[in-house]
Parts: C-alpha cells; sequence; structure tokens
C-alpha cells in the first residue's frame, strides 16, 4: 500500500537505522526524514540510502512551526514516526531547558500538526512516538518495568521525555488522534554518537584514553541491538493497538563495571594487546547526579501479542558494533571533531 511517512530524527542513532529499514523494505512508502542536524545528527548514517526513489531529507526543526506545517502540506502525510529527540542524560543535566523545548515542545507542535491536518479523516493514519524506558525511574536489585509501571522520571531528559508522552496520550483521549508508543531500553550498535556508554569506551580504548566510570560502576542497564529495535518499531508501528504502548528491551542486563571490563576484553583481542592491557585504562570518576541504580524491561507483551523478540546474542552484537567502530575510522573523526571536544571538556575535566 502507499504511505507518505514523516520519520523525525533520522539521521541520529536510531532514526537512521528505522529510516534504512523502512525505506528498502517498504519501496511503495515514501520516506520523508525531518532532521534539524543537530551535534547528534549525521547524514553520513544514511549513505546508503540518500538516492533511493523512496527517500527524501528535508532539514528542519520540529519546534518550528511554520517549517513542520509546510511539510504536512507539501507531503500530506500518512504516518509519523516521531524520534527526534535531545537523548544525552548528562547533557540534560547541563542544559535542561534544550530539553524541554525539543522534548516537550517539539512533540506538541508534531501532535498539533498532525491533528490539525487528519482532522476529519483520521482513518488509516498512525502517529508512533519512539520513547524510553527511563520515564518509569528506578529498579531496585529486582523486578522489571511493563506497561503498567508509574512514571517516576529523575533526570532532566527523563522527565521531558515522560512528558513528552504524557501529551502524545493526552492527543488521543482528547481528539482521537491515533497514537501507539514504545518505551525501549538502551540500545547499541552502529552509528552510535561517542558520547554514551558503549561507543565512548570503544573509542577511548581505542585511543589509550581514560575510561570514565561514573561512582563504582554498579548502575544496571539492559542493552539491546539497535536493528532489533528497528524491527520493533516496524512490528508495533503496523500491528500494535491504537492507543498503546509496548515495552521493548533485550532482556539482557548487565553492570556497567562487567560491560567496561568485557569491551576491553574484545578490544585486546582486536587490537592485538596483552590480555588485561586495556582494563588498566578504567577510572571511577564522580557519579552522575540522580543516577538510576537499574532500568529492566519487562517485554511479554510486545512478544506475545506480535510476535517480536531479540535476534542477537549481546556478545556477537558487542563483537559487531567494536568492528563497526574500528572499520570506521573516518566517521568517527567527523562526529568527534568541533563541539564534541567542548562537551567533552566540560563533562569529563571536572575537579
Ligand atoms: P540521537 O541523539 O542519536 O539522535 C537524535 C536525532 O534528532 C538527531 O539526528 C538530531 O539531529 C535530531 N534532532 C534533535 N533535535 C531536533 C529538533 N529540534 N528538530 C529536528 N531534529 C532534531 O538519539 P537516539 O539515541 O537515536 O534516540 C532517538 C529516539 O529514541 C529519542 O526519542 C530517544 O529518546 C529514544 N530512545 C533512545 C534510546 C537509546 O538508547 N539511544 C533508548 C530508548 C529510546
Ligand atoms: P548512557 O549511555 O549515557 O545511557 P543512559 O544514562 O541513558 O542509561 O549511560 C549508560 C550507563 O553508563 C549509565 O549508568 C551511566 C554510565 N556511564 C558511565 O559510567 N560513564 C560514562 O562516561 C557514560 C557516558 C555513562
Amino acid at each position: 500500500m502507499n504511505k507518505t511517512f514523516l520519520i523525525t530524527g533520522g539521521a541520529g542513532f536510531i532514526g537512521s537505522h528505522v529510516v534504512r529499514l523502512f525505506v528498502n523494505k517498504y519501496p511503495t512508502y515514501s520516506i520523508v526524514n525531518m532532521d534539524a542536524l543537530t551535534y547528534a545528527g549525521n547524514l553520513e548514517n544514511l549513505k546508503d540510502v540518500q538516492t533511493a526513489a523512496n527517500y527524501i531529507f528535508e532539514k528542519g526543526d520540529i519546534t518550528d512551526e511554520q517549517r513542520v506545517n509546510e511539510l504536512f502540506e507539501k507531503y500530506q502525510f500518512d504516518a509519523v514516526i516521531h524520534l527526534a529527540a535531545e537523548s544525552h542524560v548528562d547533557r540534560s543535566i547541563l542544559d535542561p531547558l534544550s530539553f524541554v523545548k525539543t522534548n516537550v515542545i517539539g512533540t506538541v507542535t508534531l501532535l498539533n500538526a498532525s491533528k490539525n491536518y487528519w482532522k476529519g479523516n483520521m482513518e488509516g493514519k498512525r502517529f508512533y512516538h519512539v520513547s524510553t524506558d527511563e520515564v518509569y525511574g528506578t529498579l531496585g536489585e529486582t523486578g522489571f518495568f511493563t506497561e503498567e509501571t508509574p512514571y517516576d522520571p529523575h533526570s532532566p531528559y527523563s522527565a521531558s521525555k515522560a512528558a513528552s508522552d504524557h501529551f502524545v496520550m493526552a492527543y488521543h483521549d482528547t481528539y482521537g488522534l491515533p497514537v501507539v508508543m514504545s518505551n525501549c531500553s538502551n540500545n547499541y550498535g552502529s552509528h552510535h554518537f561517542p558520547e554514551k556508554l558503549i561507543p565512548l569506551m570503544i573509542n577511548n580504548i581505542k585511543n589509550n584514553k581514560p575510561l570514565p566510570v561514573y561512582g563504582k560502576g554498579e548502575n544496571v542497564r539492559d542493552w539491546l541491538f539497535v536493528e532489533d529495535h528497528a524491527r520493533a518499531i516496524d512490528t508495533i508501528f503496523h500491528n500494535g493497538k491504537n492507543g498503546a504502548s509496548y515495552n521493548v528491551g533485550g532482556f539482557n542486563e548487565w553492570k556497567n563495571i562487567d560491560l567496561v571490563h568485557l569491551l576491553c576484553n574484545i578490544m585486546d583481542k582486536k587490537m592485538g594487546r596483552a590480555a588485561g592491557a586495556s582494563a588498566q585504562l578504567i577510572s571511577y570518576v564522580t557519579d552522575r547526579p540522580g543516577h538510576d541504580l537499574r532500568y529492566a524491561i519487562d517485554a511479554t507483551k510486545l512478544n506475545k501479542e506480535l510476535g517480536w523478540s531479540p535476534s542477537l546474542q549481546f556478545e556477537e552484537g558487542l563483537e559487531k558494533t567494536v568492528d563497526w567502530y574500528l572499520n570506521n575510522e573516518e566517521w568517527i573523526k567527523h562526529v568527534t571533531s568541533g563541539d564534541y571536544q567542548k562537551y567533552y571538556q566540560q563533562q569529563y575535566t571536572k575537579a
């Protein structure tokens, strides 16, 4: 079936994998990628699909109402898959307001445009909001987040995502906007900006730089291969229930310090270093304020209702990821020049 999609944030980490999957898998869909190309957005991430007949890039900021309306007018979208966001917790601690702008105001701007353009004809339309498990707050040593877990965000990032989730559901309840939403655990894979744990550690190990582990490294995250997340978004977009939310996760919990050791071991082998050499770089640094102890997703609903499950074992996915970073030095060079250096100084060169 022909459909025209607006995918926001398609030049970022997860967005680029979603764009790639939709462009390649659905030749009858037209995919319009709207992205402001912030520090986190990079069109190099989409080199392999940029000339596809069913793909168009439109530079634009989701908080710019006029630009958003112009694109709705021009393309008459049937569907929105909304990924554009400020996405890094540490940056949200440095500058919360930019998170409110993009994540809250940007989302409401897109919801408004969808409501206005689909008014009177919501049949076959769908607004898909991509969110995070961080809205649920933190777990203790046991238990899992389900779709019924009450929201309890602790960082400016998760608070802004929680607010955006509430607006999405409010537009469904108040205006009958057809929406679907997913809350996913930590992703890893290629094209991941090296401010986040896994690519930052790979990059620093490669360059023999200190590996900054926050606190005691005891915090736990549930890691999912990014292509499995993109597959989940495809499944939920096509088969998810109107007004529903789905948790997406890897059933794959790791303490940060154990994960950093695993990465060091993989890198020692790949770089021909003596066993244990990279682990010497580990450096415990001041903990992140408000640092959530543990995230763990119960993705049973998605598995039972829609048949999705993760496809890759973590060690295999991590090795693929390391190989991608080692084979894409130019990409790393480009994204770590400029703003990245300033951010790195500010974040890591503390007393
Ligand atoms: P990212 O930071 O890598 O990419 C964000 C993209 O959005 C970039 O291309 C950036 O240029 C674009 N963008 C930012 N502000 C914009 C604006 N105002 N207008 C238009 N474009 C703008 O983020 P990501 O890790 O790919 O995350 C994508 C989405 O998935 C986010 O909504 C995030 O909250 C969610 N999510 C991420 C993870 C994760 O582990 N990375 C897990 C769960 C959910
Ligand atoms: P991150 O990749 O920023 O994802 P999130 O905070 O959204 O889960 O961080 C993952 C975990 O790694 C988190 O517990 C914080 C920790 N961390 C470090 O220990 N050192 C670092 O330099 C970074 C970026 C993160």
